[in-house]
């Protein structure tokens, strides 16, 4: 059996990260060789060093560089790389060699909402502000152009008359939790 091995970035708390270490904990199909923040103080940096993961930090200087993502890839032959609430700008360089190989998740229904500075609260409070019916999770390849790569599914939930931002992200939370790593899955196997 060859098995995948996996990268995920991630800025912020990584409750995405975290469920997807979790759900593939066990699986012997696949490896989480690291998780890669930008922030050495992001939540997520100690939470994957406790379930011993291995952790990269790297600044945002490197980040946007042509070489350093792609040869941490490639040092560590990554077959696919997951954005999971990663807020920078991906290199060009990186996007054409892992051409349908990353992997992002997106907190609204795009190509609604999407875009950039179209992240976290912001994406809810603008669903919000327009009265929205509906929102929901877009998981999606990532290519040159922002929040427009191909995408490989979406999942919708209701908003009553009532919602508030709080209400809106929990929504989202849920839909997160339940389907990413199962879409993973999916795509890689
Ligand atoms: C998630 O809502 C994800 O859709 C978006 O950023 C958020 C990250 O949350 N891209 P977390 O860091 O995984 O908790």
């Amino acid at each position: 059996m060859i098995q995948k091995k996996i990268a995920l970035f991630a800025s912020g708390r990584g409750s995405n990260a975290l469920n997807i270490i979790d759900y593939f904990e066990n699986d012997p199909r696949i490896k989480i060789q690291f998780v890669l923040s930008n922030k050495f103080d992001a939540p997520i940096v100690e939470s994957a060093k406790k379930r011993g993961i291995r952790v990269v930090i790297c600044s945002n200087k490197e980040v946007a560089s042509d070489s350093y993502l792609l040869d941490l890839c490639e040092g560590y032959q990554i077959d696919y790389i997951i954005l999971a609430g990663f807020l920078r700008k991906i290199p060009l360089s990186l996007i054409r060699l892992f051409d349908e190989k990353i992997i992002n998740i997106h907190p609204s229904l795009l190509p609604k909402y999407g875009g950039q500075g179209m992240y976290g609260k912001f994406v809810h409070e603008a669903v919000l502000g327009n009265n929205e019916k509906e929102t929901g999770i877009t998981i999606h390849f990532v290519d040159a152009d922002y929040d427009k790569g191909k995408i490989i599914a979406q999942f919708s939930c209701k908003l009553s008359d009532f919602e508030t931002l709080e209400s809106i992200q929990q929504k989202i939370h849920e839909l997160e939790m339940e389907h990413f790593p199962r879409v993973i899955e999916k795509v890689l196997f």
